[in-house]
Order: structure tokens, then sequence, then C-alpha cells
């Protein structure tokens, strides 16, 4: 198979590390399953790794809750290998030598390494490191940027020829290396055989006494070999995540790329930091969204949508001119077009709102179907409910669909009317064109085009007020 890249003929092969726990994440989870943009942090560099080379040549080294982190990455088809004891990123990589010779014993294309915990990279930056080593022939390159803050890094170490001597590991950095602020990104491009030839010679010699993957520069220094770099101006690209504020800092600049992408896309978003948009949701054009909106997961919107202020989204499908009005919340949940949904409404578990059809405020629908112009306008509960085309669900109305056992459905025909405050006991059927009297509860099937009155009978005693008080006289 060959790599998708056009301009270049080398065979790129690319090692995720992600085996860490990530201690300063203090956290019971490892740090490449946190979530930023909507997605695990891994998913990301899975993603920007497709830009290199193809899922077959892509293996993710994994320890920290491996089975979790395989589970997550085995649908994009790439392959795994497992560090059982994390002893270093030098160490990482060579745990992942025999899945890699397994797929290509020769090894003699490139071997691009990136980190679990760098999710912001592009595709357009790892193609770019792919092609400048290709075209300097050198044993490995690297992407390295300048930080005006270096605290944490491994610090570059470059001579006279641009040329990369050593990197030095914040830990073990003298007072002088300290100040150098050109930073290891982490993501490097080897020639294989070279690597896994000299590999054996990283040495826990070290503060932390791990095998550092960066000691690869310097042991290729030493054997004559030129390293060079990829210098980036912008350094939002290599954030590494090492702590929750680096994540929340790492999930602003996604999501701000994403409002970005889309407004440029042709989508209106007022006060667009102060909505919430994952990665991989889409919107149409025209579509206006408000402040404080959040669309995530599998969300997709169509064109001239409105999505209003605080309305909640989780995987959301919004045909054409659907509007969703404020403090909506609509999870795996679908609006037809010109349907209007909101404020204040709910729907949730394959909820359906049919074309051009309205729900109010205080309007729950749970696994039911509302049809083409049908109305629920104020304060109901419909679960597990079929509602066909033109039907008026008047205010307070509720289908008991639960008998504390099962479930039961809800069927109202097409033009349908039912009154305010009704009581509908399923399993029950309510026929094509019928009326459901205001304040009824309906247990028995109602046919088409009747009427069916659920409720005791009015009484009315003409003067009865004025006889009250006569009778019944007041204190004093
Ligand atoms: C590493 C680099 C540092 C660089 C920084 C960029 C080393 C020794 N240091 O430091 O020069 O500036 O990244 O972000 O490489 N991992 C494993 N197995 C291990 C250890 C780590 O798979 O035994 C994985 C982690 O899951 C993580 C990645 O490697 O995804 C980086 O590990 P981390 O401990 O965060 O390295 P840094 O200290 O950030
Ligand atoms: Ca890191």
């Amino acid at each position: 198979m060959t790599s998708k890249s056009s301009k270049t003929t080398t065979k790129t092969t690319v090692v995720i590390l992600a085996a860490g726990l990530g201690t300063r994440m203090r956290s019971k989870q490892a740090k490449v399953l946190h979530r930023a943009g909507g997605l695990a942090l891994v998913e990301h560099v899975v993603q920007a790794a497709r830009a290199v080379a193809p899922a077959a040549r892509i293996s993710v080294v994994t320890g920290h809750q491996a089975d979790a982190v395989e589970a997550l990455l085995k649908p994009t088809g790439v392959s795994f290998a497992r560090q059982v004891e994390q002893k270093g990123t030098g160490h990482a990589l060579k745990c992942a030598r025999e899945v890699l010779v397994k797929a290509d014993p020769e090894q003699t294309g490139s071997l691009m390494v990136l980190m679990g915990d760098t999710p912001l990279l592009s595709a357009a930056t790892l193609k770019r490191l792919q092609e400048a080593q290709e075209q300097d022939d050198a044993a490995a390159t690297m992407i390295t940027t300048t930080l005006e803050d270096p605290t944490g890094y491994g610090r570059v170490i470059i001579d006279s020829q641009n040329n990369v001597q050593a990197i030095v590991e914040h830990k073990a950095a003298t007072p002088a290396q300290l100040k150098v602020k050109v930073i290891n990104s982490g993501i490097y491009i080897f020639k294989s055989a070279l690597l896994w030839k000299h590999i054996g010679e990283i040495t826990t010699n070290n503060p932390a006494n791990e095998l550092y993957l960066t000691d690869m520069v310097a042991i290729l220094n030493q054997h004559g070999h030129v390293v060079k770099h990829m210098h980036i101006d912008d350094p939002s690209e290599l954030l590494g995540i090492n702590t929750r504020v680096e994540l929340a800092d790492a999930d602003r600049i996604m999501r701000n790329r994403k409002t970005h992408e889309l407004m440029l896309s042709g989508v209106t978003i007022e006060r667009p930091e102060t909505v919430s948009i994952d990665t991989q949701v889409r919107v149409g054009m025209d579509t206006v969204i408000e402040p404080f909106a959040r669309l995530v997961n599998q969300t997709v919107i169509g064109e001239d949508c409105r999505i209003g202020q605080g309305a909640i989204l989780d995987s959301a499908q919004l045909a054409d001119r659907a509007v969703v009005e404020a403090y909506t919340l609509v999870s795996d949940s679908r609006i037809d077009p010109g349907a209007q949904v909101g404020p204040f409404a709910r729907l949730r578990m394959g909820a359906q709102v049919g074309p051009e059809a309205r729900v109010g405020n205080f309007v729950e629908l749970k696994k039911t179907r509302l049809g083409a112009g049908a109305k629920s306008q104020h304060l109901a509960y419909l679960g597990d409910s079929e509602i066909g085309e033109r039907v008026n669900i008047g205010a307070g109305t509720i289908t008991c669909n639960y008998d504390g056992v099962h479930k039961h459905m809800t069927k109202i025909g097409a033009g349908a009317f039912v009154g305010s405050n009704s009581t509908l006991v399923a399993p029950l059927e309510i026929g094509e064109d019928s009326y459901v009297g205001a304040g009824s509860v309906i247990t028995k099937e109602v046919p088409e085009g009747a009427l069916a009155l659920g409720r005791s009978h009015q009484i009315v005693k003409a003067g009865w007020a004025a006889a009250r008080k006569k009778k019944v006289k007041t204190p004093g």
C-alpha cells in the first residue's frame, strides 16, 4: 500500500506513543483518553497521522488502560503494540518494533513518531515534515518551535549549521540549557533502518531513570549522521497536554478553530467565543448560531437553521430551515425541514419532529414521532408515541407510557385534536380526525372521527354561594 501523500516516494510508517498514565493530569483515566474538542486526545493524533500514512501503517503504543484505548481506536483500523511497563518514550518505541517489522519486514522507509498527548497538530504540518525529511535525506528531522515559557519541554541544542546536536530534557538541563527557548515538539521522522540500528544505545542514565527517545538525536550525531529540524512559528499546534489546564487550552484552541472554519464556510456565529462545537460537527450555510449554544458528538445541521441561545444539541440531526429556540435540549433526535422546537423543550432517544411541525416550551418527546405540521406547543410529555400529521396536542397532555414494568405505545391518527390536560393511558390508539375532550383520561381506543370524553360531568348549583354564606356565620 502506498501513502496518501503525493509528493513523497518513501514509505512512511507512523508510531503514536500513548502508553503513559499522565501523572500530572491527576486522573484515574489514561491521559490520551481525556477529551478536547469532543474527541479523545489520541483520536486527534490518529486523524492527523492519516495524512501521511494509511491506517495499516499506523501503530499505537498502549499501556495504561490499553484495552480502553484500543477499543476506542479499533474502528480506525490502526494496529497496536503493548508497553506493559512504562519505562520512557524510547522504551515505548522499542515496544512497537515487532509489530512494525511484521507489517513491513524490510524497514527501509521512514518512521514518524508522534506523541499521543499532542492533539493539535495539523495534517499539513505532518506532510511538510515528511517532505522535508525526503528532501534533506537526513538521518532524522524533528519539529521544533520557540516558546516564551519552555518549562517542561525538552530543549533543542542546535549547531552553527542549523543541525540538531542533542535534545536535553528539562529535568536534566543545565542552567544555561534551561534558557534555550527552542523546544522539542516530540514529533520526529527517522530513517527506519538507522533508528532500529541504534535504538539499543539509549540508556537510563538520566534523573528519571527512563529510556528517553530524545537521546536518539545525540546518538545519531555520535555516529556522524545529520539530524535536521523544521521550525514552526505557531507553537499552538505543538502544545503537549500534561495537565488539565493545558487540556482546557487545547479544547479552547480546537473549538476556536472549529468556529473559525464554520464561519468561513458560511455559518453565522454570534459571540463565537461563547459557543462550544465539537470538531466532527457539521453545519450548513446560512445557519445562525446564537451565543452559548453547545453542539456536540455526531450533530449534523442543515442550511438556514437557527440554533437559539444556550441550546444543547447532542447527536442531533437538523434538516434545512429547522429552528431550535433558546435553552432547548436535543439528543439522538431528528428535526425535519422547517420544524420549530423550543424554547425550553427536550427531545431525546430517537425523537423525530416532522416537517413544519412545532414543539413549544416545556414539552418533552421521547422515542416519539411527530408528523408533518403537528403541534405540541406547551407543557406535554409524549413518550413512545406515533403522532400523525396535523395533530394538535393540547397543553398538559401526558402519555402514560409506563405501567411500572413495560413501556407501551400511543398512536394518534392524522388530524386528531387532543384537548388540554388529557391523560392518554397506553397502549392506546386514537383514530384520525377524532377529538379528545379537555381533561380526559383516555384508556380505550378512540375510533376515527369520534369525540371521546373521559371526565366526570360538571354539576351546577345555582345560588349556592349566597346560601352558604347565610349558613356559615363568620365569627365576630
Ligand atoms: C516529551 C519529550 C520532550 C518533549 C515533549 C513534547 C521525551 C523523553 N521527552 O516529554 O522532549 O518536549 O514530549 O510534548 O520523550 N509515553 C509512552 N510510554 C512511556 C512514556 C511516555 O507511551 O513510557 C507516551 C505518553 O503516553 C505520551 C507521550 O509518550 O503520550 C509523551 O510522554 P510524556 O511523559 O508526556 O513526555 P514529556 O515529559 O511531555
Ligand atoms: Ca507530554
